[in-house]
């Protein structure tokens, strides 16, 4: 598949057939995801491969929990918005499988020669630790497409990070930062329109 085409047809896919990844297709993404350029060629990701569902039911059942408990606005829509902000951030228990991207540490060079912490470095580069991991993330979501698979990048799920952390056994400094959900798309991909490129690029000349 070109790269174009790879690029236009990706949409996130949030429903799945009920049927299993292969162990040496994920194995492909993570490597492609891997080629992804990151701060001083770290590679400051780690990918873990969840398909056990009892473990993925739990930790959508915490997640669900922890959106339950956060302070609901007093307006009509709101308890809404909490419904769906619910699902988006749980469908990924009946997803075939589960990627958690956590974040591992890197050294900086400028920590060498200047006097400032890792984390006040990272800080005023912008957080090159997760500008990496995002790159590698849409490698993968491509990779996905190219092989035939549908994926969803979420976030959602991390209001309950420091929990699924303690499932997953990461320990500090390694540092949860995404779920991946992957599988073959229940329906057939519809991306959806995109803001024009007026909005989104200024040429200064
Ligand atoms: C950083 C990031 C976090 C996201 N988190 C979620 C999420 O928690 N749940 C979800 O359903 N989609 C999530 N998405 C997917 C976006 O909703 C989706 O990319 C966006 O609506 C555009 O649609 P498209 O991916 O089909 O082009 C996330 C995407 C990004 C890049």
């Amino acid at each position: 598949m070109e790269l174009k085409t790879a690029i236009q047809k990706r949409t996130s896919v949030r429903i799945f057939k009920n049927e299993n990844v292969p162990v040496s297709d994920l194995k492909e993404m993570v490597r492609l995801a891997g080629l992804a350029p990151s701060v001083n060629n770290f590679q400051p990701w780690r990918y873990i491969a969840i398909t056990n569902k009892d473990l993925l039911n739990r930790m959508a059942d915490i997640v669900a929990g922890k959106i339950a408990g956060l302070p609901l606005k007093k307006t009509v829509a709101s308890k809404n918005i909490v419904t769906q902000v619910t699902w988006f951030s749980t469908f990924f228990k009946d997803a075939p499988v589960v990627l958690a991207l956590v974040i591992e540490p890197y050294e900086t060079v400028l920590e060498s020669g200047v006097n400032l912490s890792h984390e006040e470095i990272n800080k005023i580069r912008n957080y090159p630790d997760i500008q990496s991991a995002g790159a590698s993330i849409q490698n993968l979501l491509l990779s996905a497409v190219e092989m035939g698979y549908g994926a969803c990048w979420l976030s959602g799920p991390m209001v309950a990070k420091k929990e699924i952390e303690e499932i997953l056994e990461i320990k500090a400094p390694s540092n949860l930062l995404a779920f991946i959900a992957v599988g073959k798309p229940r329906s057939e991909p519809r991306p959806k329109d995109k803001p024009n490129l007026a909005n989104s690029m200024k040429i200064i000349e």
